[in-house]
């Protein structure tokens, strides 16, 4: 019997350690959930690493035998690995040109690439140590560019889909990576290539063709005797947890709490992980010109506004927080009254129940990252809004934008855009709301993370068996 693994840098599940004790708890992402239908099969397995350092032998047999009973292999990173592959190489080589930021935020370091290269063979060694031939493996993300060619040079039929969970830059971009020839062949090792919109196909192909001798011919690309299929497959949400929080009882009390507090102002709510690809300095920037140009809106709008720690060992992460803290410090001094206060900021992350409550209560969701592959908090968003009553700001530069073209959506840049879509927002008539808001859940509801994971393993499926029967011609 086949089976099929599933490889990123992140397992599904959270640890933490309470004195000596280490405690694994499952992560509530949508792609656990997603996936969740196909690693929890069978002898499948999930391969990742666990998230924190682990040093202690004892500790990491302890912790794997703990995983297998999940189904899950670790990869244990020694803290250099994590310095220089997790921090230095992929957050701030891939992740910052990836996204299109240049000089400021993207390092090169030989060193930094040495230990993307080894931990991607570690990874081709812990895959190697379980995969069999007529087994399917699926690579995630942009920490694992070289694993499918790496593994590929080992087992030259086996199945190999990769799919990439941010944006991929149009050629002139990429083109700046020093070691650009051989992500890009890392990445062809694969069968079959996704990437959530159709723009990123076309600079993959672009990027394909122009820095290796390769070639392509509509969306195939054929490199040496084989052939791979990069094809978009724009990632859903579990719809069906988001549409019906609202109705648990816990979620109900909440979002009565939320009303009661915010029941004088249109809330407005802002929820992200640490990043500047989100955009988050630049849309308290809009709030603020909302305030300054139009003092009528003081003490009736509010921003709920959520950060989730992320990568806060990376320095720009770091220097982002603080320049966060500094103008929502900033805005709050400058308008705030003894009855309202302008942005309700949280450096931290909530239980699912609390971000279904808000995003239940909330009049308006401003999502206006810079740059992001999908951006499923937009997604979030609509499932929740089972009256669908609601406004959604969206970044045009969020793949979300592509399919959800019923939100009002914007250039982030554009502050003065930005600023005037809240006010459409605040005063959309309920007619409106409701017509857009029916088209975006119905698209949410059908194209969700199940049908995600189905179509890529059907199509992966589909193009191992045409390659197959190519060569036995
Ligand atoms: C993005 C990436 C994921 C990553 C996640 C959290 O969504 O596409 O690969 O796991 O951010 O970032 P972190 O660095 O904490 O894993």
């Amino acid at each position: 019997m086949s089976k099929t693994i599933i490889v990123s840098n992140r397992l599904p599940v959270k640890i933490s350690k309470t004195g000596e004790e280490y405690t694994l708890s499952p992560s509530e992402g949508g792609l656990a959930t997603g996936l969740g239908s196909i690693y929890k099969k069978g002898d499948n397995k999930w391969i990742g690493w666990p998230g924190v350092e682990i040093t202690d032998d004892g500790d990491r047999q302890a912790i794997t035998g703990q995983l297998a009973d999940l189904s899950l292999v670790p990869i244990f990173l020694e803290q250099e690995e994590i310095n220089q592959y997790y921090e230095g190489f992929s957050n701030e080589v891939l992740w910052p040109i990836f996204h299109y930021y240049t000089s400021t935020y993207a390092v090169y370091r030989q060193s930094n690439w040495d230990y993307y290269n080894a931990v991607n063979h570690k990874f081709k060694d812990a895959v190697l140590a379980i995969a069999e031939p007529g087994d399917v493996i699926w690579i995630h993300d942009y920490q694992l560019l070289l694993l499918a060619q790496l593994i590929r040079n080992e087992m030259p039929d086996v199945s190999i889909g990769f799919f990439l969970h941010i944006p991929f830059p149009s050629h002139e971009m990429f083109r700046l990576i020093p070691w650009r020839k051989e992500l890009l062949q890392g990445m062809l090792g694969a069968d079959l290539i996704g990437f959530h919109t159709f723009d990123d196909v076309r600079h993959f192909l672009d990027a394909s063709t122009r820095i290796l001798p390769v070639s392509s011919s509509a969306n195939v690309i054929t490199t040496g005797d084989r052939s791979v299929v990069v094809e978009s497959f724009p990632m859903g949400i579990d719809e069906k947890k988001y549409s019906s929080l609202p109705l648990e009882k816990e979620v109900i009390e909440q979002v009565a709490l939320i009303k009661e507090t915010f029941k004088n102002t249109k809330l407005i709510l802002s929820v992200d992980r640490l990043d500047y690809s989100k955009g988050i300095l630049q849309r308290l920037q809009a709030f603020e010109l909302l305030l300054q140009l139009y003092p009528e809106y003081c003490e009736k709008v509010t921003m709920h506004m959520i950060v989730v720690p992320s990568r806060d060992t990376v320095p720009q992460y770091a220097h982002l927080r603080d320049e966060i803290d500094k103008r929502v410090g900033n805005i709050n001094a400058m308008y705030r009254n003894m009855e309202w206060t302008p942005i309700h900021y949280y450096y931290r992350s909530f239980p699912v129940e609390t971000l279904s409550a808000l995003y239940y209560a909330a009049d308006v969701c401003l999502v206006s990252p810079m740059r992001d592959g999908m951006n499923l908090v937009s997604k979030e968003y609509v499932a929740s809004r089972i009256n669908n009553d609601g406004v959604l700001i969206l970044s045009e530069m969020a793949g979300a934008s592509k399919e959800l073209i019923d939100a009002l959506i914007v250039n982030p840049n554009d502050t003065r855009e930005v600023c005037n879509a809240i006010i459409t927002a605040i005063n959309m008539p309920l007619s409106e709301q409701k017509r857009r808001m029916k088209q975006m859940r119905q698209l949410v509801a059908k194209f969700n993370i199940t049908h995600w994971v189905k179509i890529f393993m059907d199509r992966l499926k589909e193009v191992k068996q045409m390659q197959r029967s190519m060569q036995t011609r």
